[in-house]
């Protein structure tokens, strides 16, 4: 009998830059405390790429390259890249092309794929699927988003928020039923008036007024965000679980989206599931978009197990949201 081939996540690598921003330095920016910070979205400080023509490759580069070396692998061995990203290093050619060339993986083909804060579980689906088909033997999924390049320092209502960050899986055939088992994604575009960058795209091309008026920065709408997200990220993570006949008793890990401590815990209540099965960095890294679920595997990757069952769940602009059940192959 032919066993099905699923696609296992088999190294994980992630790269934050040095540079930290506290609460403390916030303070001295815009008119905020690090209480309020804490309390209402759990961050407290976050990291910050800096250095003329730094970019989002830059974080994505040194993430994928640490992964090939702990598989042993040459980046040469790569036959696909996606690199899921609101933060390109330009609108063309994708990032995942530059993140190629920077790290020598000559053998593969990359492509860009932007679902905001979902974009990791929407790249770890469509890069299953190279593999699940039998085309492709070694898939780089990679999350890196460059975030204090669209962010208003002048803003406390977002600049709290973002920090920059990269995190990478490689995934590879397996047929003992390891990796990818399930996946439900879902997006709604008439959400996209609550969080999104104004211009820079081709319905608002750049300009003088563009510019003045602040509009490539990012624009969010917190509260229905918020309450799009507490229900949106509960209830599919729900879905998930009954959809595969589990429940919150089965699963070792819950791996969130980083984007307020709030709507963890919620996701974490809906599912049934005790704070110590939940991966937690936000208080480190704040929200690195499409990064923040892979630098948690990074984070806890000392405490995963073979076997375990995790769920990993994202919401975020768009809207898009999602969640992912994974068999732990190492
Ligand atoms: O990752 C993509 C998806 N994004 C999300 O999931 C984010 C979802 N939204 C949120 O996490 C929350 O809405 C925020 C953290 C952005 C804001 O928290 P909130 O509890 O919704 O606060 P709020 O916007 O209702 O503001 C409450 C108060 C306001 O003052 P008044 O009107 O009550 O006097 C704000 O002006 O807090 C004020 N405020 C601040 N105060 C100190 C807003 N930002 C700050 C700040 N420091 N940085």
């Amino acid at each position: 009998m032919i066993k099905k081939v699923t696609a296992a996540i088999t190294a994980v690598g992630g790269y934050v830059p040095p540079d930290k921003l506290t609460n403390a330095d916030l303070e001295k920016m815009v008119d905020t405390n690090d209480e309020w910070i804490r309390t209402r979205t759990g961050i407290s400080e976050r990291r910050i790429l800096k250095g003329e023509g730094k970019a989002s490759s830059d974080l994505g580069a040194p993430a994928v390259l640490e992964l090939c070396h702990k598989r042993g692998i040459d980046p040469k061995e790569i036959d696909c890249l996606i690199c899921c990203t609101v933060t390109p290093d330009m609108l063309f050619p994708a990032t995942a092309n530059i993140i190629c060339d920077k790290i020598g993986a000559t053998g593969a083909f990359g492509f860009d794929l932007n679902a905001a804060c979902s974009g990791f579980l929407y790249g770890l689906s469509a890069g299953a699927m190279f593999i699940e088909s039998g085309r492709y033997k070694k898939v780089v999924v990679v999350g890196a988003d460059k975030m204090s390049a669209i962010v208003d320092y002048t803003d406390r209502t977002t600049c709290i928020l973002f920090g920059d960050g990269a995190g990478a899986v490689l995934l590879e055939p397996n047929h003992d039923g390891y990796g990818i088992l399930d996946t439900i994604l879902k997006s709604d575009g008439s959400g996209r008036h609550y969080l999104y960058q104004k211009a820079g795209g081709s319905q608002k091309p750049a300009s003088h007024e563009t510019v003045n008026n602040k509009e490539h920065f990012i624009y969010q709408d917190g509260q229905p965000v918020f309450k799009f997200a507490v229900k949106g990220m509960a209830d599919v993570s729900a879905e998930l679980l009954e959809k595969n006949k589990l429940t919150g008793d089965d699963i070792a890990w819950l791996v969130p989206h980083q984007a307020n401590k709030r709507i963890i815990d919620a996701t974490a209540n809906r599912m049934g599931l005790s704070q110590e099965k939940v991966m937690l960095n936000i208080q480190r890294y704040g929200n690195t978009t499409a990064a923040t679920i892979p630098l948690c595997l990074w984070d806890y990757r000392k405490e995963l197990n073979k076997g375990d069952l995790i769920v990993l769940a994202a919401f975020g602009g768009g809207f898009t949201w999602g969640a992912t059940l994974v068999k732990w192959e190492y």
